[in-house]
């Protein structure tokens, strides 16, 4: 299959947030979320971010039959081996909210000196053209901090109240939407995609 001009692509994600930037640079293609179509969420399998955001837009794909893009993100943290990792969303278990997976993760590190608390969150972003295309355009992006002792701040999501910003000296929480944005890992990510995608 070409991929041609104006042809719509499927977003593994009902995310308003994630369908807004991600329409911001494939302008010559409608994104239509995933959400539209009657389609199970794909299982993510995979020990890695880049095979469940594979996986998710050769679901995506197949079940659509467009091409699609799907994206995969969590933290990783050094002293433990890099867990969170993919199950991030789910640290604390199936349907764990935020403050859970926060305190599990503080925890779990509790003890640890400020030096090894070192951590980064990563973004992976796969567009795939067909479900069976064999050369997947993967975008990775990687942003580095520290696990703080405690939380602080309001803004953001996840574990963001308990990411230390170097060069802000705060929080990820602290830090306003579009200044987190041009640091922030999915901001790399989006990067990456938009030069990869600027033939499409
Ligand atoms: P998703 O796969 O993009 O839905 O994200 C997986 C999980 O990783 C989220 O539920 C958060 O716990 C965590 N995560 C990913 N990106 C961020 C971020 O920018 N800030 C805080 N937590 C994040």
């Amino acid at each position: 299959m070409i991929f041609g001009k104006h042809q719509k692509v499927v977003l593994a994600s009902g995310n308003p947030g994630k369908i807004r930037e991600i329409q911001a640079i494939l302008k010559n293609h409608p994104i239509v979320p995933q959400n539209q179509w009657n389609i199970e969420e794909a299982e993510e399998t995979g020990t890695t971010f880049v095979e469940n955001a594979i996986i998710k837009a050769r679901h995506a794909a197949f079940h659509c039959q467009l091409p699609a893009i799907a994206d995969d993100s969590g933290l990783v943290v050094d002293a433990l081996d890099g867990a969170p990792g993919v199950i991030s969303a789910r640290y604390a278990g199936i349907g764990a909210s935020d403050e859970q997976n926060v305190a599990k993760l503080l925890a779990a590190l509790e003890g640890v000196p400020e030096e090894l608390r070192t951590a980064r969150f990563i973004c992976v972003l796969v567009f795939m053209q067909h479900a069976d295309d064999p050369f997947p355009i993967i975008a990775q992006g990687v942003w580095e901090g520290r696990i703080l002792q405690q939380t602080a701040g309001e803004n953001g999501f996840g574990y963001d109240p308990v990411f230390w910003v170097d060069e802000y000296q705060c929080s990820s929480a602290q830090l306003p939407a579009e200044v987190k944005n041009a640091l922030s890992h999915r901001g790399k990510a989006l990067k990456m995609l938009t030069a990869a995608l600027a033939n499409f």
